[in-house]
């Protein structure tokens, strides 16, 4: 039976990926990659330099461009779902071509648990019925941890609680938890919350960009959104995490 192994590989250190997924990433015939356009070239290199450093026989390479999501309709869940129908049909096509005991490999930002649609999209493939196959996910490094341990943090206070938002339900939501941790924000949300709550933010972490400010959302807010905006202009695109902490 076909084997697809879904492999975390951190967040951008080369260094964080795990010897559990280093002996993964050996068993594998062909790594399937979606493109995202030359903005993120940089990501897919990295992908590419890790299999060259660490796979020490032959493999294949299958670069698919991502399907195109709708970002001009208002139903942003719906939008979400026919993209990822979409890229269960390609990876459904890339499973068929592979032999019947063949072993494909997924390499997933950080881990597959946090904010990525790879195991979603698998559950589809399924569903769908048209090819067997098993798999197996392999856990990385995730940002906040790395955000965690450049601020020499932790997520959360004794016995408290922490939640793990995107910036989108920060603007709708605001401050739900003590501790927040905040992800996928496009627009600097965290200048609507309270001047007083503390903020430890890291941009492009774990990599030699990387850039980490923090202090109270009045003292720094207006800095890293300065920061963060001059970031995006040099680089063209910006990966940011930051935690919140309410006093
Ligand atoms: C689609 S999610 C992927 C998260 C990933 N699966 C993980 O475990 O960290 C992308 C978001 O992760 C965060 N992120 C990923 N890599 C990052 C990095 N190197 N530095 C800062 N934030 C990062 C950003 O919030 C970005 O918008």
């Amino acid at each position: 039976m076909r084997q697809l192994l879904v492999i975390g590989i951190g967040a951008g250190d080369p260094e964080h990926l795990t010897l559990q997924a280093v002996r993964a990433m050996n068993e594998v015939d062909a790594f399937f990659h979606m493109h995202k356009g030359e903005q993120k070239d940089q990501l897919a290199q990295l992908r590419r330099d890790l299999c060259d450093a660490h796979i020490t026989g032959s493999y294949t390479w299958i670069d698919v461009p991502d399907p195109e999501r709708d970002r001009t309709g208002p139903g942003y869940e719906d939008a979400v779902a026919d993209w990822h129908e979409a890229r269960a049909g390609l990876y459904e096509g890339l499973l068929l071509d592979l032999p019947e005991d063949g072993v494909a490999g997924i390499l997933v930002w950080g881990d597959p648990a946090l904010y990525d649609s790879t195991l979603r999209v698998l559950d589809k493939i399924v569903a769908r019925g048209k090819v067997e196959f098993t798999h197996r996910v392999i856990p990385g490094i995730t940002a906040p941890q790395v955000l965690a341990a450049q601020h020499a943090i932790t997520w959360n206070r004794i016995g408290g609680a922490v939640q793990v938002t995107t910036g989108r339900r920060l603007a709708a939501e605001g401050l739900v938890a003590d501790d927040t941790i905040v992800m996928l924000d496009a627009h600097s949300s965290f200048t609507t919350v309270p001047e007083d709550t503390e903020i430890y933010w890291g941009a492009y972490l774990g990599t030699p960009d990387e850039i980490l400010l923090s202090g109270t959302v009045g003292s720094v807010g207006a800095e890293i959104s300065r920061v963060r905006a001059a970031a995006r202009e040099d680089k063209g695109w910006i990966m940011d995490t930051y935690l919140l902490r309410r006093p």
